[in-house]
């Protein structure tokens, strides 16, 4: 098991240059093999989670080529095969198959996806669109097949704008015979860039990034070359650390549109943002003020951030609360926190930061994802030394992220334990 050495308390200064979205990422893999012809990716994060999906692909008999930051993808001699729980297991986002191994063989047999244990985080709404299209679902232990002698376009209304229905019904659409709607479709901008990918192909998608999006089913898809837009979440959490113990700390290579929510939260809270074209300077300052944070679906204050924020809210001066509306359980950061000398309460769904407190470092356990992606901005911030162990899930979605804060001083060192 790997463990995340920090020793805290020292400011950051330099650069450091975000990758490509894991979110997207995960899906425009999986979207690759409904090309009869090679797909191209670049800018392509190497994080465990796109090595996990690149596993499914050869199990699949599909050509994988890699080189730096991209991936060549050709699916000519590949064999639809039931994916296996060893493969899928090891993150939600291998539910993407299930798309486009629909999309493109009208069935798929594969376990349920994993992921983090954030909440239940259901499928209904992915099956719904597909039972939709045509196809006929069953679930035996776990193992869906999911079928259809054709698949027809509809009018599919979303209860929840759920990113992963959005994107997955839109796999399974593209090869569809006639047009699908999706209503209430999430508009994360990793949905554009799914849609770009096969519009890129020859499919014929319109209104991606919208509530409503318009798939015309095509014959076929051809070759095409893509590009991974820069990780968002990546960047709030840098652009975050930046605020808490950063020297004119620069966040390079993003689209600070998509993270408005979060800059806009940062400057309510008085810290000062040099936000340019594709890039944002911070520093760290000691008067901040507290805020109130409501996570929402896409423009709003996302989910992936709140956990990444509640160390920084430590050194606010009063009260300030985050309220999670899209997960169930994404507070398992907090009696981490509170171990450091934070002073953080949970009740039901919303957290309350009461600052501002000292963070002293200790031995702490990364729960999920973005709870590690907290605990290592907490330990950047406190003195003395802080212990991550379960960083696994941290490698998942931060690339190269020891390498990356030592470049602008950090002191950490990653250990097998
Ligand atoms: C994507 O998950 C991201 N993961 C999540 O990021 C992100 O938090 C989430 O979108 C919201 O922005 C990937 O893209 C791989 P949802 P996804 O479907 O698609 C419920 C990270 O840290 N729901 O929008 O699973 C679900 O239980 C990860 O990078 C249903 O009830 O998100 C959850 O409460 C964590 N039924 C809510 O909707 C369904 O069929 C949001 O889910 C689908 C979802």
């Amino acid at each position: 098991m790997k463990m995340l050495e920090i020793k805290g308390g020292n400011p950051l200064n330099g650069t450091i240059r975000i990758s490509g979205s894991k979110n997207s990422v995960v899906a425009l893999i999986p979207a690759a093999i409904l090309s009869t012809e090679e797909v191209t990716i670049c800018n392509v994060p190497d994080i465990t989670d796109t090595s996990a999906l690149c596993e499914i692909l050869e199990f699949l008999n599909v050509d994988v080529k890699r080189a730096t930051e991209s991936l060549v993808i050709n699916s000519v001699n590949m064999e639809n095969k039931e994916i296996p729980s060893m493969y899928t297991k090891k993150l939600r986002a291998s539910y993407y198959f299930m798309g486009a191994l629909l999309g493109k063989y009208k069935k798929v047999t594969m376990a349920l996806p994993g992921g983090c244990s954030i909440g239940a985080r259901p499928i209904n709404l992915h099956l719904k669109g597909f039972e939709a299209l045509g196809a006929t679902v069953t679930n035996k232990d776990n193992i869906y097949t999911v079928e259809a002698k054709d698949l027809k376009g509809a009018n599919i209304y979303l209860d929840f704008a759920s990113v992963g229905a959005t994107i997955n019904i839109m796999l399974a659409a593209v090869l569809a015979k006639g047009t699908t709607i999706i209503d209430n479709a999430a508009k994360e901008p990793e949905i554009v860039n799914v849609a770009t990918l096969l519009n890129n192909m020859g499919a014929k998608i319109r209104g991606a990034g919208t509530s409503s999006i318009e798939i015309v089913g095509v014959e076929k898809l051809g070759k095409c070359f893509h590009e991974v837009i820069p990780d968002r979440i990546e960047a709030g959490t840098y652009v975050i650390l930046g605020a808490a113990v950063g020297n004119n700390l620069k966040i390079s290579n993003i689209i600070p549109e998509h993270i408005e929510a979060l800059t806009s939260k940062l400057e309510e809270m008085g810290v000062f943002l040099d936000i340019g074209t594709d890039y944002i300077i911070v520093s760290s300052s000691k008067n901040y003020k507290p805020v109130n944070v409501k996570t929402q679906t896409y423009p709003g204050f996302a989910t992936d951030l709140q956990q990444p924020l509640t160390p920084l809210l430590t050194m606010c001066r009063g009260r300030s609360k985050i309220e999670e509306t899209i997960y169930e359980n994404r507070f398992m950061h907090i009696p981490y926190l509170n171990q450091m000398g934070a002073d953080i309460r949970v009740k039901t769904q919303t957290s309350t930061i009461i600052g501002p407190t000292k963070l002293t470092g200790t031995d702490v356990v990364a729960t999920d994802l973005r709870a590690g992606a907290s605990l290592v901005i907490a330990g950047l911030m406190a003195s003395g030394t802080t212990r991550i162990t379960n960083v696994e899930h941290i490698l998942r979605g931060y690339e190269n992220i020891v390498e990356k804060l030592l470049e602008v001083g950090a002191k950490l060192e990653l250990k097998e334990v």
